[in-house]
């Protein structure tokens, strides 16, 4: 048995994952030509996109870090814990470009965005790998994102369903009984 046993179907193939990477990698290279930049990847869920997104942008930058967990039942985010910072040099004055997962609520975003500017970061964007607008419930809109997706939770590419699933190289919709209550978990990040 391996992971690829609990994928109902594939949304995104690992070939049209690195395709939307390219795509939105070019337009930040665009926008961040002659600026000063740091990507602030918020861990777990962004490091495998964080990786192959900075691979693909041929222009100085520099990489920071940041984790954050929302503690909800399942597959639905609850209360926005923010576990580790950048240091305050790599905030104050900076241009960050917050790169995560995906955007649902919005609440981890729009949290974080708040907590950055509040300790002196001069502009704060945000890149997402998915975006499900269809859940967001506080008004933020990715300034990147590289594929919408219907209202499904996904794993794969860095996304978990209890802590597990973020190795999968593809984006899936996992089968209905894994959703069983024995599986439930807290955190996600
Ligand atoms: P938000 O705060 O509701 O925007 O949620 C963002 C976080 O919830 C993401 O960084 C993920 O960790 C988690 N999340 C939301 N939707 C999904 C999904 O479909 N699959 C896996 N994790 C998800
Ligand atoms: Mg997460």
């Amino acid at each position: 048995m391996t992971l690829h046993n609990d994928i109902e179907r594939v949304l995104y193939s690992e070939k049209e994952i690195l395709a939307g990477i390219d795509r939105v990698a070019a337009e930040l290279t665009r926008t961040y030509q002659g600026r000063d930049f740091t990507v602030v990847s918020i861990l777990k869920g962004s490091c495998v996109f964080a990786s192959d997104l900075i691979r693909r942008i041929p222009i100085p930058l520099e990489l920071a870090f940041l984790a954050a967990s929302s503690y909800g039942e399942g597959t639905t985010s609850g209360e926005l814990e923010i576990n580790f910072f950048p240091s305050g040099n790599e905030i104050e004055g900076r241009n960050l470009l917050l790169v995560d997962d995906i955007l649902d609520t919005g609440r981890t975003l729009h949290g974080i965005k708040g907590e950055l500017m509040k300790r002196g970061a001069r502009e704060v964007r945000s890149c997402v790998f998915l975006d499900k607008p269809a859940r967001r419930t506080v008004p933020l809109t990715a300034d990147f994102r590289c594929f919408e997706v219907e209202n499904l939770f996904v794993v794969g590419y860095g996304l978990d369903y209890a802590g597990r699933y973020r190795n999968l190289p593809y984006v899936g919709a996992l089968k209905s009984e894994i959703f069983a209550p024995s599986h439930r978990a807290g955190a996600s990040g």
